[in-house]
């Protein structure tokens, strides 16, 4: 007879994300199902590169790869292995006309010239994290074509505001692998379980809080900082804000996003408009942070209004608890004295 200790023994797996997307299909518009199979393949794809960097110590693919990107940073192998796995799923899963990749200088048509979306991917940011075992993530960010389909896709598809990303999300490679979602209707939380090799539905509808106290920022690049940055800065510590930083943008975002924060990237001498890049970066998270309650602005401008006009752009970053985030803008744009 079932009691309550059997029941405990055998708690239900719960929902597998290849079922949430079937269930929430019909919530697309115009839902076909190519969008579900898209976010399927970058699931599948996310799945080989959590192995791969599950085992990078052990088989010579941790380190630097020897050259750079379309930035000029170094390129880790892990960084090449990330845009191989991906870009390859996206091309033979057969639903991205075309894809931009923080590791490609150009956009790379897929030869699917049938399919109406265009994705935008940071196949492994924090990347400079992978030899010391810190935290990385994959971020990746889907669109409607504007062109029609049956043609070659054009910069006009891949470049379009943050606003028209249909779907977002993010991978975090961590003390457990994590795939958070949003497809405009909430942000929902999948952690994978290696044995059966599946993501699970386990933090429904995430909310961001509204405020916090935990600031994220490289604090060393301070005197780089504008004035209104610094003012803020100095209210944080004031405060008795505790600073966390990992330099992994997913992981920052991600801590923020359960225990309310700020995460940010301001102006530097070396990054005159940010370092980090609304395609691939800023728009995915802030869609995510707006769906969960949060906020995401260039200090003056919300992100997701930014019409870009080149791949690789960079803005300022201030993301995160929407009170937070607009204490910062306030402070970064007035004259107005610390608040105590
Ligand atoms: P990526 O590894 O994709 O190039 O991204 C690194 C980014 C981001 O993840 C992180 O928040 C930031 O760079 C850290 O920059 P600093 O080392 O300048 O603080
Ligand atoms: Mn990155
Ligand atoms: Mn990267």
């Amino acid at each position: 007879m079932a009691d309550k200790n059997f029941e405990k023994l055998i708690l239900p797996m719960g929902t597998t994300l290849d079922r949430f997307i079937m269930r929430n299909q019909a919530h697309f518009p115009y839902a076909t199902g190519e969008l579900s199979q898209l976010l399927r393949d970058i699931a599948l794809a996310s799945k080989i590169v959590n192995r791969e960097i599950n085992r990078a110590g052990l088989i010579n693919i941790a380190g630097s790869y020897g050259s750079n990107n379309a930035h000029g940073e170094e390129q880790q192998k892990l960084d090449v292995v990330a845009n191989v796995r991906f870009s390859r799923a996206l091309r033979n899963g057969g639903e991205a006309c075309a894809i931009i990749s923080e590791e490609d200088d150009d956009m790379v048509i897929t030869g699917n010239n049938a399919s109406k979306y265009v994705v935008a991917i940071d196949p492994l940011d924090g990347s400079s994290n992978i030899d010391v075992n810190v935290a990385v993530g994959t971020i990746f960010s889907i669109y409607r074509r504007r062109t029609p389909v049956n043609t070659t896709p054009t910069m006009e598809d891949v470049l379009q505001a943050g606003r028209w990303q249909v779907a977002a999300g993010y991978i975090l490679y961590g003390s457990s692998t994590m795939l958070v979602l949003t497809t405009g209707k909430g942000v929902h939380g999948f952690t994978y379980e290696p044995s059966l090799g599946e993501y699970y539905l386990s933090h429904p509808d995430m909310r961001i809080p509204e405020t916090g106290t935990i600031y994220s920022v490289n604090e060393g690049l301070l005197p780089d900082f504008e004035p209104g940055v610094q003012r803020y800065l100095e209210y944080c510590r004031a405060k008795r804000y505790s600073g966390r930083y990992i330099g992994s943008f997913v992981a920052d975002f991600h801590r923020n996003l359960f225990k309310g924060g700020i995460f940010m990237y301001p102006a530097t001498a070396k990054h005159p408009t940010g370092k980090l890049r609304i395609m691939y970066e800023c728009n995915p998270l802030a869609f995510l942070a707006e769906q969960a309650g949060g906020k995401a602005t260039t200090g003056t401008e919300r992100i997701l209004e930014i019409q870009p006009t080149s791949l690789h752009q960079r803005v300022p970053l201030y993301i995160g608890s929407r009170q937070m985030v607009e204490h910062a803008e306030a402070l970064l744009q007035a004259e107005v004295p610390v608040r105590a």
